[in-house]
């Protein structure tokens, strides 16, 4: 049985945490808060997550990204960074939504917003998914310009991905419903078709402040950038519409004249839900870290029929692989049950080499304190072996797709596919934790090297404030919700869902045509 740190509370149980997730999902749905909402639709204006809804096909799943980014930053007043993105069904085609909520801060870029508009566009790109821009958007937030402006990954890179993918044929469709200014006026203007709302829809390179300021001009923001005149003067928009409900209508008809962009493949072999109920994966999966228990439990509860045939089952047994289906789709799962050895590395390296071959996706269930150390493991050439498992994650061909259903510290972050590996999408169960090592080893070490440096003449006060400051930092960006609110997932998702997750994840990849050149499979 794992002893509990002394001053360390037991984590709450999962069932606990999922109340805590729902609750904060409830929350930022609410945009901007009760004021703003009043003044946004007494303006005619839908809120953005009904614009969404009215968009989508009926019944059709919505796989909202991030919307937990910026969660606890600036005072928690920019919920879900101002943005809603997401994968949704528009007349049968898959569509990257990416939509502005002005009553966040008028719709404005934070550095998390563009970080989230970006990463919606390169899973777009990555996906050949067409691009729906529901524009309400300030353009960048001026106090925070020096960390969304000039760098490339801020503003501009948004739409030198937008001038990309229209290029490469991954359509780019606006529908302007309040302010495109500035930066926001770009989004319209860069896409390939544009339908802009009376009234309400404006866009202007520099709103009527600006233009007094620049040239001394006064006039009203409808004469400069109104949808009247850029549909029948400017000809920057193509479409006038009289309301929302008739914009969303429009961008309906668009998209259903795409052609085959975005259509689903079908799977291979027809779903079938898993014999053992997906929902009991809140009683199974322990939340503190240290208390070991079964991966394949979890495994038998997301994939088809439970059936997983495991691929070596009797070695290299702390990392458990092996081919199932999810939702008809075929899949290789790789999954942790302990430390990772030499052996369980090199096992794992051979079966994504055998997944990469047959082409068969990847699926990593992270649940990882790291590779083995000590002086056996180092002599049994651990530091070779584990990048082996590193160097195939790296040049398999296949899509990857991660969940951290548990730890992802140190190497065995990167062995099992952490973001630095470009899995085409990565979730977090609300259990996670992410970080170079757990609070207690960090602090070990800290104090160590502290202790070392000092030669002897550690003042020991001193050193116990150091200790308690190093595992105050660690439990603090370890924590899932400091993760996702700085992107480095793509949401975090329940134990239960991961399946349906994971299931659309792979449709929208199944019709891709792959690189199957030779690949050979070494036998490690
Ligand atoms: N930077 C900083 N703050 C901004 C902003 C921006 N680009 N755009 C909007 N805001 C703020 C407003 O100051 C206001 O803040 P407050 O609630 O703390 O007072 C809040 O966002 C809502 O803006 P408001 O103007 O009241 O909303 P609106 O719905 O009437 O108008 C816009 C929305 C986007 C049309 C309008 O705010 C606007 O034109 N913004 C400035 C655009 C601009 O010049 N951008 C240049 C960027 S390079």
């Amino acid at each position: 049985m794992a002893q509990t740190d002394p001053g360390i509370s037991p984590p709450p149980p999962l069932s606990a945490m999922l109340e805590t997730l729902r609750e904060r999902h409830g929350l930022v749905a609410l945009g901007g808060g009760e004021k703003l909402r009043a003044r946004h639709e007494s303006r005619g204006k839908i809120m953005v997550r009904e614009r969404v809804d009215l968009l989508l096909d009926p019944q059709t799943p919505f796989l909202e990204l991030s919307p937990l980014a910026a969660w606890g930053l600036y005072g928690n007043e920019v919920p879900g960074a101002g943005i809603v993105t997401g994968i949704g069904i528009v007349q049968g085609r898959a569509c990257m939504l990416i939509a502005n909520d002005a009553t966040v801060k008028g719709g404005s870029f934070f550095a998390e917003t563009v970080r989230k508009h970006l990463r919606a566009q390169e899973i777009a790109e990555e996906h050949r998914l067409p691009c729906l821009y529901l524009v309400d958007c300030g353009g960048a937030f001026l106090p925070e310009q020096d960390r969304v402006f000039p760098d490339r990954d801020h503003f501009g890179g948004s739409f030198y991905n937008q001038c990309r993918m229209s290029a490469a044929g991954i359509p780019q469709i606006s529908i302007v419903f309040g302010g495109a200014t500035a930066g926001g006026a770009y989004i319209p203007a860069l896409s390939d078709q544009v339908i802009m709302v009376k009234g309400t829809g404006r866009i202007h390179l520099g709103g009527p402040p600006i233009v007094k300021a620049a040239v001394h001009e006064i006039v009203d923001g409808e004469t400069l950038g109104g949808a009247e005149m850029h549909t029948l003067v400017s000809g920057v928009s193509d479409h006038l519409v009289e309301t929302e409900m008739e914009g969303l209508a429009k961008l309906r008809e668009i998209v259903g004249a795409l052609g085959e962009i975005g259509k689903i493949t079908p799977p291979p072999q027809p779903p079938a839900a898993p014999k053992l109920d997906p929902a009991e994966l809140v009683d199974i999966v322990p939340t503190d870290l240290r208390r070991p228990y079964d991966v394949r439990e979890v495994i038998a509860r997301m994939v088809d029929d439970s059936a997983f045939s495991a691929f070596k089952p009797d070695y290299g047994a702390t990392l458990v692989t092996g081919f199932a289906h999810i939702h008809g789709y075929p899949v290789g799962i790789l999954a942790n049950n302990g430390v990772l050895f030499s052996e369980s590395a090199v096992k794992g390296a051979h079966f994504i080499e055998l997944c990469d071959q047959r082409q068969i996706p990847l699926i990593f269930l992270q649940n990882i304190t790291g590779f083995m150390v000590g002086t056996e493991a180092e002599r049994g050439g651990i530091a070779k072996h584990s990048a082996k498992l590193v160097y195939t994650v790296s040049n398999a061909r296949v899509p990857k797709y991660t969940v951290l259903i548990g730890g992802s510290y140190g190497a065995g972050n990167y062995g099992m596919c952490g973001r630095g590996f470009r899995p085409r999408l990565l979730f977090s169960w609300p259990n996670a934790r992410i970080a170079t090592m757990s609070p207690e080893v960090a602090a070990t070490v800290v104090t160590e090297l502290r202790r070392q440096s000092l030669k002897g003449a550690a003042d020991e006060a001193a050193i116990a404030e150091l200790d308690r400051r190093t595992r105050a930092q660690f439990e603090e960006q370890s924590d899932p919700y400091y993760a996702t609110a700085r992107l480095w997932d793509d949401g975090i998702i329940e134990p239960a869902q991961t399946r349906d997750v994971l299931g659309l994840c792979l449709a929208l990849s199944a019709g891709e045509t792959r690189d199957t050149g030779p690949r050979p499979v070494y036998r490690m």
